[in-house]
């Protein structure tokens, strides 16, 4: 019997990811970079025994259906090959995190059962080549192996895309990002579904990628700067974009409900106060404001009397992945 356990926790993405060159390993058309946060997670225990005839996956206590199921099990037989193993699995997850909402639970999720996996077949993998199998199950998982900021070098094959940590003398630590939970149900159009159609279909998506590496590089030089306006404008900005590419959809789609836009709108209000905060949303309706740490308690403020205590969760940076037990 093989047993590992990992956490590994949520990163939201400053510069999106959005878009494949290719669908089986998970090689995205753009570089990204996100800030990985402190306040949702996922912890995955992975056994690996004879005892198993078929793999299992539990989900925050439930078995989950073969649909889902699925998903786990091409993963976990990237593991077994590299392991050249077969014994079957169980797989225990439990995610602080509500799950497929936009809210990245996706990205800790496989991060986590990579780590867990990792461990178990003793395989011994660097964080980067960890980055690397976690790409494999989700994308944006690749940058959940490592703490702060972290870029998803998109490379060219499985070996050159990668996450590493972005060096940022703890630029991280001054600041915020306050999650607005507008709806934390599944959404309609998964993130995977929503890039897809977006490439395959819409006239905006050439605009995406034209102008991607130009915010990156901007982004950049605001985190070696400590530049929080450059730094939130050019996230602002990069969102709107990646959003407004699912307008020219065909079939079009929106991941914005009239919440969202009470809420952007809430961000403009509060700057047009001297107050500095800007949003970011990905494959779902919640918003998700930062902020530097000395301004914090207006914004929180603001969103709790707007929406509810309940609605507003805050989060700072958090760690790279943990081998727990
Ligand atoms: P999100 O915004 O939450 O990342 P996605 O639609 O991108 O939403 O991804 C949700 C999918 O991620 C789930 O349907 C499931 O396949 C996978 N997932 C979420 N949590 C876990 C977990 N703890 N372990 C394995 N897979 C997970
Ligand atoms: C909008 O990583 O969930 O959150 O690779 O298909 O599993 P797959 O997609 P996923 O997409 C995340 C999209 C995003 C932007 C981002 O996190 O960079």
């Amino acid at each position: 019997m093989f047993k590992g356990k990992a956490r590994a926790y949520t990163n939201i993405a400053l510069i999106k990811y959005w878009g494949k060159k290719n669908e089986e390993l998970i090689l995205p058309m753009n570089n990204s970079l996100s800030l990985t946060l402190d306040a949702f997670y996922t912890e995955t225990e992975v056994i690996f025994s004879d005892s198993y005839m078929v793999d299992e996956f539990y989900l925050d206590g439930t078995l989950q259906d073969e649909k889902a199921t699925k998903k786990v099990i091409q993963f976990l037989d990237l593991f077994r090959k590299e392991a050249g193993l077969s014994l079957k699995a169980s797989v225990i997850s439990q995610n602080f995190v509500p799950t497929a909402a936009g809210l990245a639970s996706s990205a800790s999720g496989l991060a986590a059962l990579a780590g867990a996996c990792n461990t178990a077949l003793k395989l011994g993998l660097d964080d980067l080549s960890l980055s690397r199998f976690a790409r494999r199950g989700s994308g944006s998982a690749c940058r959940s192996i490592f703490g702060g900021f972290v870029e998803w070098e998109k490379g060219h094959d499985d070996l050159s895309s990668y996450a590493k940590p972005v060096p940022s003398d703890s630029f991280e630590d001054d600041l915020a990002m306050v999650f607005v939970l507008i709806n934390d149900q599944k959404k309609e159009v998964s993130s995977r579904n929503g890039m897809r159609r977006t490439v395959e279909t819409s006239n905006f998506y050439q605009g995406w990628l034209d102008s991607v590496e130009g915010d990156l590089y901007q982004l950049k030089q605001a985190i070696k700067t400590k530049d929080f306006q450059l730094l939130g404008e050019t996230m602002e900005r990069n969102g709107l974009k990646m959003h407004g590419t699912t307008l020219a959809a065909q079939p079009p789609f929106t991941y914005w409900s009239p919440d969202s836009l009470k809420a952007m709108d809430a961000v403009r209000q509060l700057r047009k106060k001297g107050i500095p905060c800007y949003f970011t949303m990905d494959a779902g309706p919640n918003v998700k404001v930062l902020v530097e740490n000395s301004h914090l308690s207006e914004v929180q403020e603001t969103f709790t009397k707007l929406f509810s205590k309940e609605q507003v969760i805050t989060a700072h940076a958090g760690p790279g992945i943990a081998i727990i037990e």
